[in-house]
């Protein structure tokens, strides 16, 4: 199949995308309402930028939302608003087999719910910032955002964060410092699919 992008809706152009852009790791980000409350949510649009300084890009559409004329218009994400109006965010990688309860906080929850909790996450404050982190996931980075680059219609916030500091769970980490692979990090594969853990079948379908 050879497809010209200039040819393709917008969802199909999504559709293409996430089909073929794989595997792609998922950051679940946590950040802080104004109100000081815990907000968590997956974003697959995510990869590392630049080494020094460490840097890593999440990048989160607009949603969209009914106005009071009946118009449909698009807002940012909480995600992105939070991390603005705070200045930083916490990006964990999660284990494969915790992809439901990633899932799960892609789910619009109402304001002040403290998504972590009901997960039954437990929070650190920031050592590097103000943004709280979990030590039940195997890796959090605290982030500082830099820049905000917007892209396309409707709009696109791709968030530019520089790395502040790792925590990694000391079970992963080597004589050296580094984190061997096989601790089955979380990614998506396809619109729909994830990455299995080590050792399972891939399902068939
Ligand atoms: C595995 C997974 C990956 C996702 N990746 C993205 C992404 O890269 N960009 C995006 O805008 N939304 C993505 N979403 C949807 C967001 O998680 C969802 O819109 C969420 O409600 C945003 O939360 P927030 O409003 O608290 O920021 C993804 C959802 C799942 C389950």
């Amino acid at each position: 199949m050879d497809v010209d992008a200039a040819t393709l809706s917008g969802r199909a152009l999504y559709d293409l995308l996430v089909d073929t852009v794989v595997p792609r790791p998922v950051a679940w980000v946590l950040t802080l309402s104004a109100d000081g409350a815990p907000n968590l949510a997956p974003f697959s649009f995510f990869s590392g930028v630049c080494a020094r300084p460490p840097m890593l890009s999440v990048s989160v559409a607009s949603k969209p939302v009914l106005g009071s004329d009946g118009q449909r218009r698009f807002v940012p994400k909480d995600t992105v608003s939070f991390a603005r109006e705070r200045g930083h965010f916490t990006v964990h990688i999660a284990p494969a087999s915790q992809r439901e309860a990633v899932a799960s906080t892609a789910a619009d929850h109402p304001p002040g719910t403290d998504v972590p909790a009901l997960l039954g996450l437990s929070l650190n404050p920031g050592s590097w910032g103000p943004i709280p982190w979990s030590p039940d996931l195997p890796v959090a980075m605290e982030c500082r955002l830099e820049q905000v680059v917007e892209v396309g219609e409707p709009v696109t916030h791709m968030l530019l964060g520089r790395v502040l500091g790792w925590h990694v769970q000391d079970a992963l980490v080597d004589a050296d410092g580094r984190v061997p692979s096989g601790w089955d990090p979380l990614a998506r594969l396809g619109i729909s699919g994830y990455l299995p853990p080590r050792n399972l079948q891939v399902p068939r379908s």
